[in-house]
């Protein structure tokens, strides 16, 4: 039987780099990755030639017709773009209109929120998901929760720091509220079931390993490392008046990354930890379909023996190749005008007052 043809793109970040890996070991799909040309020699690109996957080059931002051309013979999109260039995405889908993709999966990949003014990081994906279906291009919308890579605190003896790209030390609330996990190197097996999978199409799909709350993944830590962890409890209103303060300063300009990274930060914590968002019950009030039910037989890695991995040393950091991604973060398209006019289309909410009666 002949391989279904992905293409890959963001085959060199984290989030790419799991779902190449997922693809290939699942066998059935021959994968491409769209490469811009400035990153063709990047290592993270070369080993994946080694593996057999071949390399279009293209920018997302090039001419219409190099996107077709890309896109020729193709039947899966795969995007994992970073949260500044959501919308780049959208002549990539325009283009995989044209040519016939029978399945276009835009970069969704985060934890569980409404559109609509909670989180701008979602609103920037609810807006190329609703370019997908005024298309009407076939698709698939999957977040994935936290990954397990962030979700531990930092341990006073300082040994797990190797891994961690934050110091992690807040605890929302009463640490009480319950958020789904997933370890970024299941979201690439998950992608092989679900982009097979006929009853995943045109629909969103949370793929998640298990549901924890911070207190429990403490707990976790202090049993499995036998140290005792400090606990910042951070009120909710210390979050709100945050979001609002970092939704203020991005006020002019959002997409200035200095600003928006605290904006994102902030409403993460609000969205995950203040509203309780990203749990399987609310995703599926929202309309997703979860993984344990579709795959039941899929057997996720273990949060446990994950922790484990990573206090004795041997579990894999992520955005160890940072510097490069910031510098390339700093080309931002956008004009002050179109900054305004996402501003209309989510207006800001005024006091944290009206954040915490939701
Ligand atoms: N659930 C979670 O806990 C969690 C955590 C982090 C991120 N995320 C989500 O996951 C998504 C992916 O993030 P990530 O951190 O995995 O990404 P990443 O490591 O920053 O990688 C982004 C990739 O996109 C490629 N890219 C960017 N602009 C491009 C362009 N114009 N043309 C072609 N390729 C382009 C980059 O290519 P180059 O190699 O050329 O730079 C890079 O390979 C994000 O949107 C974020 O929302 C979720």
């Amino acid at each position: 039987m002949s391989k279904t043809k992905v293409l890959l793109v963001g085959a060199a970040g984290e989030t790419g780099g799991s779902i190449a890996n997922g693809l290939l070991e699942d066998g059935s799909f021959e994968v491409i990755a769209l490469v811009r040309p400035i990153s063709v020699h990047k290592p993270a690109i070369l080993r994946l030639q080694e593996r057999g996957i071949a390399i279009r080059k293209c920018d997302l931002k090039a001419p219409e017709e190099q996107l077709i051309e890309a896109l020729a013979g193709i039947e899966v999109v795969i995007s994992c773009v970073g949260p500044a260039e959501q919308q780049d995405q959208i002549p990539l889908a325009k283009a995989a209109k044209a040519v016939g993709v029978k399945r276009f999966i835009p970069c969704g990949f985060i934890t569980v929120a409404p559109p609509g003014g909670v989180m701008w990081l979602r609103d920037e994906k609810e807006i190329v998901y609703n370019q997908i279906r005024q298309l009407w291009l076939p698709y698939t919308l999957v977040d994935v929760g936290w990954w397990y890579q962030l979700s531990y605190p930092r341990l006073p003896s300082g040994r797990v720091d190797y891994a961690m790209t934050s110091g992690n030390d807040e605890i929302i609330g009463n640490g009480d509220v319950t958020t789904a996990l997933t370890d970024l190197r299941d979201i690439g097996h998950y992608m092989a079931l679900i982009i097979k999978d006929p009853r995943t199409l045109n629909k969103k799909v949370l793929a998640y390993n298990l549901v924890s709350t911070q207190n429990e993944i403490y707990n976790l830590m202090e049993q499995l490392s036998e140290e005792k962890i400090d606990r910042n409890y951070v009120p909710e209103e210390t979050i709100c008046s945050r979001v609002l303060a970092a939704r203020q300063a991005s006020e002019t300009y959002p997409f200035d990354p200095i600003k928006f990274i605290p904006r994102y930060l902030a409403e993460y914590q609000y969205s995950w930890g203040v509203r309780g968002d990203n749990n399987p019950e609310y995703a599926k009030y929202l309309g997703y379909y979860l993984t344990p039910e579709l795959y039941p037989e899929y057997k996720p890695t273990d949060y446990r023996e994950y922790l484990e991995s990573v206090i004795r040393g041997t579990a894999k950091g992520v955005y160890t190749d940072r510097v490069i991604s910031r510098k390339h973060q700093r080309h931002f398209p956008r004009t002050e005008s179109s900054d305004s006019l996402y501003t209309r289309i989510f207006p800001r909410t005024e006091s944290s007052d009206s954040l915490m009666s939701r």
